[in-house]
């Protein structure tokens, strides 16, 4: 319906918007905006498409459009801000599949007449996309799984499963020359699916054997590789746009995920060969600490509060869980308005997803000038009166410091305990994620308030 040359420029004006998308995510500042240039690249992309790559069977098209918006309008309407990592785990594997079945099309498409070396080009591209659709499907599922507590936390290390991993390698490479070969001769179709089967196989395994604690960088990990699958449907399809788009996403999630492993001190490699940490969050984890835990009221809590000069917050995942960002923002204005320096650290890690605290404080207004990474504020502790502990658990866990082997022994974590009273606000003494204890309730200078986070700082709230 338009005209190849619109179409060029339409996927350049996307391209470009996609990159200040990614430019304007960076920031808090400018993140609403860049997620603007995101929409309207998409907007235009996929209208472009609508219009003028597609030439036929618009009924079907319109239809699926309308099916599939509709369940991702309403899947983004119900989701909690708690369930978005699963959300983009599940998003994830539909890149995946997506990659698969166009790679299926793409191979047994009729009217595909080509021959010798553009034959074997194009083979590899089939078999690439689906290879890593297939590895980003079904691992995203038990990515999911593990995040929503369908599956255990808990690694699954087989005996030998690093050789098991190696022999699917030679295998795919073995399947990838059969497959090139007997398409040649106008065959195929069985090397393509018993490599299917490998690579759904590899991704499950990949994703199971990665313990509970490594789950970040797991996320990150597939949103690279659902970007990598877009690629190569990009080459499949000769479609430049989705080439440019999935390299963007590919890339900008290689690195997320290297911050990430940066952020736990952890070795890339280290994760994908997995095996490190426990199952999620223990319900009442047997504790090898002796001490005792001291806890505190609210008005005590105020009393604290009020009487500081220094005071840090560090939320972690108990806030979004408890949605108490709101009182936290006003509870931040009353102690700034007495004068209290009140300041915000937050942990690479902190939540289930990244920047997962930094969102839930900019929807509750938190001035972001206020709001420290932990590498910024980490050596000022020991000037601080009194840290409050909002519903986090791993990222301010000394154990990450004094016991190495631990499950996330190395990690760097904000070192509150350092400074004059940490006050821990959690429901019960259950561990966190990584399911490991932490010393840091049983310390002397620590507090515990012990209820739904919302609701005892409603109660502090008042008694300031
Ligand atoms: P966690 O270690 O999971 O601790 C959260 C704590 O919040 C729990 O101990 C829980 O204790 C408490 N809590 C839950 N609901 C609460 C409520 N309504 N009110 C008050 N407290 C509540 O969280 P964290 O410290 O933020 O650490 C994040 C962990 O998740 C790390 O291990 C990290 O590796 C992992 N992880 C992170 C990501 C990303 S990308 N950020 C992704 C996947 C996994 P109670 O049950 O006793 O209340």
């Amino acid at each position: 319906m338009i005209n190849a040359g619109v179409i060029t420029v339409s996927y350049i004006i996307a391209t470009i918007l996609f990159i200040l998308a990614l430019g304007g995510l960076s920031n808090q500042e400018t993140a609403r905006r860049g997620n603007w240039y995101g929409i309207i690249g998409m907007t235009i992309a996929l209208i472009a498409t609508v219009l003028g790559v597609v030439t036929q069977h618009y009924t079907i098209l319109l239809a699926a459009l309308v099916v599939g918006g509709s369940i991702g309008l309403l899947a983004a309407r119900r989701v909690q801000m708690t369930q978005m990592p699963e959300l983009v785990a599940i998003l994830h594997s539909l890149v995946g599949i997506a990659a698969v079945a166009v790679g299926y099309a793409n191979f047994m498409d009729p009217t595909n007449h080509l021959a010798g070396i553009e034959l074997t080009i194009h083979d590899i591209e089939t078999y690439i996309g689906i290879l890593i659709g297939a590895v980003t499907f079904s691992g995203s599922v038990i990515a999911f799984g593990k995040l929503s507590g369908r599956i255990s936390g808990k690694p699954l290390t087989l005996p030998g499963r690093h050789w098991f991993n190696l022999a699917l390698l030679i295998a795919s490479i073995w399947f990838a020359y059969q497959f090139v070969l007997q398409s040649a001769a106008g065959g195929g179709m069985q090397p393509l699916i018993i490599m299917t089967a490998i690579a759904l196989l590899f991704g499950i395994h990949m994703v199971m054997a990665i313990g509970g604690a490594d789950m970040p960088v797991v996320v990150s990990m597939l949103n690279s590789y659902s970007g990598w699958a877009a690629a190569a449907t990009g080459f499949m399809l000769s479609n430049d746009l989705l080439i440019v788009t999935g390299a963007l996403v590919g890339s900008s999630g290689a690195i997320l995920s290297y911050i990430m492993c940066r952020a736990m001190n952890r070795k890339f490699f280290a994760v994908i060969a997995g095996g490190f940490g426990t199952g999620g969050g223990t319900a009442a984890a047997a504790t090898d600490q002796d001490g005792e835990v001291v806890a505190i009221e609210a008005e005590e809590t105020a009393a604290l509060l009020t009487g500081a000069k220094q005071v840090m917050i560090i939320p972690g995942y108990g806030m979004a869980v408890a949605q108490a960002q709101h009182i936290v923002n006003e509870i931040t204005k009353v102690l700034r308005a007495k004068g209290i320096n009140v300041r915000f650290g937050i942990h690479p890690v902190a939540g289930r997803m990244p920047g997962h605290m930094n969102v839930l404080l900019a929807e509750a207004k938190v001035p972001y000038d206020i709001v420290y990474e932990m590498d910024e504020i980490n050596e000022d502790f020991p000037n601080v009166d009194v840290s409050i502990v909002i519903g986090a658990n791993d990222i301010v866990n000394p154990s990450a410091l004094t016991d190495p082997d631990g499950p996330i022994g190395g990690m760097p974590v904000l070192e509150c305990w350092k400074g004059e009273v940490s006050i821990v606000l959690k429901r019960s003494m259950a561990t966190g994620y990584a399911g490991v204890q932490n010393p840091l309730f049983f310390e002397e200078n620590t507090r515990m308030l012990f209820g739904d986070a919302k609701d005892t700082l409603e109660a502090v709230f008042k008694a300031i």
